[in-house]
């Protein structure tokens, strides 16, 4: 297969991250090739924008595109940069994996669960929120439509159809927000009716906050809505291990980015010690996005294999090595699998 993928290798530890993420990718024969683009600082830098022109046709013009952590300056005009790529690309649909990988600091085995989370509406809308004058009374609004909702919901299911899963929790507070919540529920139940194959669960967002922590197995898909889901996700990421492993895709109907959950670790940039994972994580979506799900179970199963001899991997993962390491390790494994 021939293709062309955007890539941003990003700001702080982005570049080497992804040149490690790349090396490792390279030795599957995805006859993937690369438009490689700027944004961030890095574009900030070469021509003076934070989200150039160029970029923004490149990801329009291949559909897909593997980001790097972004580096949002203070001042720069916009409240982030991600936020603006998923507004101009109406990447509506949030979907992060959290699957445990033994051998890290994850507090329990067996998890495999993907949060869903809705990314463009629900209480996160830059509209209708004001303060009073005296400074002492903030209202916001949150706003949900059937539509917004229908194409989640929809997408969790068809993401479930599509990996063998078997249960969708749709996650709410409808017995309180009655009109939202209320709405997103009534629409989840109409959809999950074209899914009769696949268990539809519905559970109260505080309850699953709970079960999430006592009993995470239970999860196969959750489905939900913007704030919500940003919490939920991170909560998720905690239960396998923390940021470092932590992936996440955008998706719209036009275009899809493919990025780590986590920022530009300026602490540690430079260091050649990020761990590599959670974008190679991303780069396993995209894989799987791109109808190549064979190679990306090969590159988990060298994360699960590499991870658990430990000698190689970066410290974050209680290692000795360095990203170089650790992507020699994978690609290494790789070869004699
Ligand atoms: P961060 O995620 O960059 O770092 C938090 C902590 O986790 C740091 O101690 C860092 O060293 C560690 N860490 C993160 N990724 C790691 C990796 N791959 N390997 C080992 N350790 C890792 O969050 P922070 O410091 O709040 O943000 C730094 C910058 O990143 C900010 O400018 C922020 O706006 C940006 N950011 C960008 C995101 C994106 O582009 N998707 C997401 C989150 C933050
Ligand atoms: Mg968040």
């Amino acid at each position: 297969m021939s293709k062309t993928i955007a890539v941003i290798r990003g700001d702080g530890i982005g570049p080497e991250i992804m040149d490690a993420t790349l090396r490792v990718i390279d030795e599957l024969n995805t006859g993937l090739s690369y438009d490689f683009v700027d944004a961030g600082m890095a574009a900030q830098e070469r021509c003076g924008e934070l989200l150039p022109q160029a970029t923004m046709d490149s990801i329009a013009r291949h559909h897909v595109a593997l980001k790097g952590p972004l580096t949002t300056p203070i001042g720069g005009g916009f409240s982030s940069l991600n936020v603006e790529l998923r507004k101009r690309f109406d990447l509506y649909a949030n979907v992060r994996p959290a699957i445990t990988i033994p051998g890290t600091k994850a507090r329990y085995e067996g998890i495999d669960l993907i949060t869903v989370r809705e990314n463009t509406e629900g209480a996160y809308g830059s509209e209708g929120q004001t303060l009073s004058e005296d400074g002492d009374t903030a209202h916001s609004q949150i706003k949900v439509t059937r539509r917004g909702s229908e194409r989640i919901v929809r997408y969790a299911f068809e993401l479930a159809r599509r990996q063998g899963r078997k249960k969708v929790t749709v996650v709410h507070k409808a017995n309180i927000m009655k009109t939202t919540s209320g709405l997103f529920l009534k629409v989840a139940r109409e959809v999950a009716a074209d899914f009769p194959e696949i268990q539809c669960n519905e559970m109260i967002v505080d309850n699953t906050c709970m079960q999430l922590v006592m009993n995470p197995q239970q999860f196969d898909i959750i489905v939900t809505t913007n704030l919500f889901g940003d919490i939920i996700s991170d909560l998720c990421a905690g239960l396998v291990g923390g940021l470092g492993l932590a992936p996440g895709a955008n998706i719209g109907t036009q275009a899809a980015i493919f990025e780590a959950v986590h920022g530009s670790a300026p602490d540690i940039a430079g260091k050649g010690i990020a761990n590599p994972c959670a974008l190679l994580l991303a780069a396993c979506q995209m894989l799987g996005h791109l109808g190549m799900e064979d190679k990306a179970q090969r590159v988990r199963a060298a994360i699960r294999d590499v991870v658990a001899r430990k000698d190689r991997v970066t410290p974050d993962l209680g290692g000795s090595g360095n990203t170089a390491s650790f992507a020699d390790a994978l690609i290494d494994s790789l070869r004699a699998n």
